[in-house]
């Protein structure tokens, strides 16, 4: 199995009290599979993929759940070891797709790494130093 969510479940932290977003999260995806989750706005979709790279806000608490990715358990790795994941192996489109891909540049790299306007922004200045 390439990544294997149980139970996860995420909860916010406020001044306004705690929001439950996510409720024992179960899901599974092999390597090869496309995977979609669907919901209404508000049901965790897009807190859901932040969990997975390790990209919630300070706010936010893992009370019970585990991500294993590649046989690595994704909660226990450390911020330098989520990098080395992050953009590599595990890529995110954020939401506003127009903002977050460039549209004049082809999607996937060669190297297999989803491109975004910020790569070609570092490309851009990169060039012209
Ligand atoms: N930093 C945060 N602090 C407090 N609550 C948050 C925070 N981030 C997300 N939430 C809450 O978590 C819940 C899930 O939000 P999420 O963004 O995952 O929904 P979604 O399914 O992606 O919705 P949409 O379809 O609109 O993108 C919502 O109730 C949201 O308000
Ligand atoms: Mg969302």
């Amino acid at each position: 199995m390439l990544l294997e969510i149980k139970n996860l479940s995420v909860e916010f932290h406020s001044m306004r009290g705690m929001v439950r977003a996510l409720h024992e999260v179960s899901l599974s995806v092999d390597r090869g599979e496309v995977v979609g989750i669907v919901g209404e706005s508000g049901s965790g979709k897009s807190v859901t993929a932040l969990a997975i790279l390790g990209l919630l806000e300070k706010n936010a608490a893992i009370p019970s759940g585990e991500i294993w990715f590649s046989g690595q358990n994704i909660l226990a790795l450390s911020q330098k070891e989520k990098q080395s994941i992050r953009g590599k192996r595990i890529g995110m489109v954020f939401q506003e797709p127009m903002t977050a891909l460039h549209p004049t540049m082809r999607s996937v790299a060669r190297s297999g790494r989803p491109q975004t306007a910020l790569d070609h922004n570092r490309r851009r200045s990169s060039q012209s130093s």
